[in-house]
């Protein structure tokens, strides 16, 4: 019978703590990131982030890390290297914080959330 209760608990604190990840304010610029994935993104990387086996990839990675956020930065803003790859998305400073966070915490993804001072100069507008 006392287990029951244990269960429960375990429950409502698990649910407390992901809602508990993000400030009302936090939610609200993750919401602005979506709307930029939606316009700019979702045509080539699709809706669940898992891209077009063969042409565009996926966006879901077990782990981030401040290169893979690097990397996303400087792809947007400067595109890619290679001839065919992506080209660069014409975003403001806002918009290009807002949609990388959004993708590095959608689709089971989770990483820190970065801000425009994390920005590199030539990440920058
Ligand atoms: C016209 C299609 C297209 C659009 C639109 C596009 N991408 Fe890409 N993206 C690509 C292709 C192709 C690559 C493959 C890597 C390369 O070009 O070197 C890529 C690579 C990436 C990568 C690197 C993935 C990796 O594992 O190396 C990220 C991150 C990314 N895109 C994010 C975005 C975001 C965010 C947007 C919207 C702001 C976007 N892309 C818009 C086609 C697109």
């Amino acid at each position: 019978m006392r287990q029951i209760p244990y269960a429960l608990l375990c429950l409502s604190l698990a649910v407390f703590v992901s809602c508990a990840r993000f400030t009302p304010e936090e939610k609200a610029e993750l919401h602005k990131g979506e709307e930029v994935y939606i316009t700019h993104c979702i045509s080539c990387h699709g809706p669940g982030g898992d891209g077009l086996s063969g042409a565009y990839p996926t966006l879901l990675k077990p782990q981030f890390s401040t290169d893979i956020t690097n990397n996303t930065l400087n792809i947007i803003r400067h595109g890619s290297s290679t001839a065919d790859g992506m080209k660069a998305v014409s975003l403001s400073d806002d918009e290009l914080v807002q949609v990388v966070n959004y993708i590095q915490n959608h689709w089971g993804n989770e990483a820190p959330l970065i801000s425009q001072s994390d920005l590199k100069p030539s990440q920058k507008l």
